[in-house]
């Protein structure tokens, strides 16, 4: 089979596509890997810049012509695509018709990211736990339903596309959600804001359940808990995350097992039925209930980010064998995967300002001092202008500490962030507090 012929001989050149803290962790695992050669990132960022053999390569992530070019002359046998933007807008179709193998799902199978009314349907028509929802096409409509619906407060809307995680509020009052329903319509978000998910407010503990498929078979990996608000204690405005750390014992592994067959096989199975063929990750945000209940917040089409910086470090199997699997349609074939015991914890280190407004090119040190203590230290934004490293984006770094228990993790992680230095460095103190605080016994 090409398959064991190829894991037996060669060693490959993987194409890593993004420039964010979970780029760097995918590009960091398939280096460690027996199987990869060299790996270039598209465009990268400081950190990809530094590893050894990974070069960035300066090309808009959506030129998908001109990565199949360099795919092809260069001979690189794999893409994996990093964000949904380019998914959504079918840069594995393309890449796939020029001949070029790639590791994410294409346009079809990324609309579960991409229109969560979309995602909705199909979490109807497989019978996966989440909230009931009413899609509506104007404002009209959309506010005379939460009018009907004023005693069920909390109130969630949610516009339908891509909005870079600031689509959806959680409206405490009927005033505020009719509020949403009109920036959503009044084009705050764009196309996506043309039609608006309007649904049930949901209880519980938020999970993410990262898991790769070949479209026949998915796997879980390990579950992960991400903090997606600013401040300490989960207060202030959602960000793209500010930290996260794994296996979260709130997804203990019944549960992640009661997951697989709730959410991930009837997800892939349906979409099959649609005629689509998804190989990549598909990722369950979910909300376990009181109950246990693994209820669906929503699906994203690719590795979470900060989740991919504490999963990958625990992942012992070489992760191109997994995203080849996956690519070749032969993830059945692959032994069960191999993770490290213990626990990861990710601390992401923000621009001063962020998620509104922040400064870029500040001056970043102590990065040498931070990995000397044996934390990861993943680049998010930030890059190398002439040997000197300097903030280029919201979140700049992500710090990961690994320990053989959660305590110990966290505190890795907590005792090299004070080594790394730029004006402005905000974080949050308390990532993992609800497992610190919840259960110790978990811990060990
Ligand atoms: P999403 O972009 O759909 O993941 O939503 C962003 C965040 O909003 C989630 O991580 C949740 O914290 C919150 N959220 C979304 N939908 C719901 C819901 N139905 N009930 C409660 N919280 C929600
Ligand atoms: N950490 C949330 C996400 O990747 O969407």
């Amino acid at each position: 089979m090409f398959f064991v012929w190829l894991a037996g001989r060669v060693r490959v050149n993987v194409l890593v596509v993004g420039n964010g803290g979970r780029e760097h962790a995918l590009v960091w695992k398939l280096l460690q890997s027996p199987y990869v050669h060299e790996v270039v990132c598209i465009p990268g960022n400081g950190g990809t810049a530094t590893l050894e053999r990974c070069h960035n390569l300066a090309l808009s992530i959506s030129d998908f012509e001109g990565i199949a070019r360099f795919a092809l002359v260069n001979n690189f046998s794999l893409v994996v695509v990093g964000p949904e933007v380019p998914l959504a807008a079918g840069i594995t179709d393309y890449l796939q018709g020029q001949g070029v193998m790639v590791f994410g799902p294409t346009q079809a199978g990324a609309q579960i990211e991409a229109s969560k009314a979309w995602a909705k349907a199909l979490m109807r028509d497989a019978g996966i736990p989440t909230a009931a929802a009413a899609v509506f096409a104007t404002a009209a409509a959309a506010i005379a339903h939460v009018q009907q619906h004023a005693q069920d407060a909390p109130i969630v809307v949610k516009a339908d596309g891509l909005a870079a995680g600031k689509g959806v509020t959680v409206a405490q009052t009927v005033d505020e959600a009719i509020a949403a329903i009109e920036a959503a319509f009044g084009g705050q978000f764009g196309a996506a804001g043309q039609h608006v998910v309007i649904e049930e407010f949901l209880q519980g503990q938020e999970a993410s359940v990262l898991a790769v498929t070949d479209g026949l078979t998915i796997r879980p990996l390990v579950p992960a808990q991400d903090h997606k608000q600013l401040g300490d204690g989960d207060t202030g405005p959602n960000t793209g995350g500010m930290g996260a750390y794994a296996p979260t014992p709130i997804v203990p592994p019944a549960l992640l097992e009661r997951v697989q067959q709730q959410v991930l096989e009837p997800a892939i199975a349906t979409l099959r039925q649609r005629g689509i063929d998804y190989r990549g990750v598909l990722y369950a945000g979910l909300m376990i209930a009181p109950d246990g209940t693994p209820n669906v917040v929503e699906f994203n089409c690719r590795f979470g980010d900060p989740e991919t910086q504490v999963v990958l470090p625990l992942l012992e199997t070489p992760l191109d064998r997994i995203l080849l699997a996956c690519v070749q349609q032969a993830l059945a074939d692959l032994p069960p995967f191999d993770w490290r015991s213990g626990a990861a914890a990710c601390v992401v280190l923000a621009a001063e300002g962020y998620p509104e407004s922040y400064r870029k090119g500040l001056p970043i040190t102590g990065i040498d001092a931070a990995t000397d203590t044996g934390a990861l230290v993943f680049h998010a934004g930030t890059r190398l202008k002439a040997g000197q490293l300097l903030t280029d984006g919201g979140r700049v770094l992500g710090v990961t500490g690994i320990g053989d228990t959660f305590e110990g993790a966290i505190a890795h992680a907590y005792a090299a962030i004070p080594h790394i230095q730029f004006e402005g460095a905000y974080y949050r103190h308390d990532i993992g507090h609800r497992v610190l605080n919840a259960n110790p016994s978990h811990l060990s």
